[in-house]
């Protein structure tokens, strides 16, 4: 089993998408272990979204993330983090395929509604940043 952070962004819950997002995600089959509705200080988005600090968008979207309440929770599952990046589909919502959250909802590349940890190593430390009491 391995887990997985996702986010539902701001522009997800302003949109009233975050039932949409959730039924995705149970029927795929994954199970959600932890789940929380929150607004992000900059101090963690700044570091949820490290890894981009050196790119043009940062500072936008570290703005983005901290505008509105987002749901913030933990997928499990066989495979989960790459089972969600596969749900989410390509970054940029022009591009991703019909039938993939990010297709069948977006158009901007900023807010594209979710956020889906990339890596073992991401998941783990992203896991650890929003959820640091889950054992
Ligand atoms: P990235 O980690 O490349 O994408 P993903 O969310 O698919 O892992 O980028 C993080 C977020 O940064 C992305 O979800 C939306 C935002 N972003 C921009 O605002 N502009 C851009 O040009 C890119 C590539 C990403
Ligand atoms: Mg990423």
């Amino acid at each position: 089993m391995e887990r997985t952070l996702v986010l539902i962004k701001p522009d997800g819950v302003r949109r009233n998408i975050i039932g949409e997002v959730i039924s995705r995600i149970e029927r795929k089959g994954l199970k959600i272990v932890a789940m929380e509705l929150r607004t992000l200080d900059e101090e963690t988005a700044k570091a949820h979204y490290e890894e981009h600090v050196e790119k043009p968008f940062f500072s936008s979207l570290v703005e983005f993330i901290t505008g509105g309440p987002l749901v913030a929770m933990v997928v499990e599952g066989n495979r989960a983090i790459e089972a969600f990046r596969s749900l989410a589909g390509a970054t940029d919502p022009v591009l991703a395929a019909p039938g993939t959250i990010r297709g069948d909802y977006g158009l901007d590349v900023q807010a594209n509604i979710v956020h889906g940890s990339d890596s073992t190593y991401s998941a783990e430390r992203e896991i650890k940043l929003f959820f640091p009491d889950l054992a």
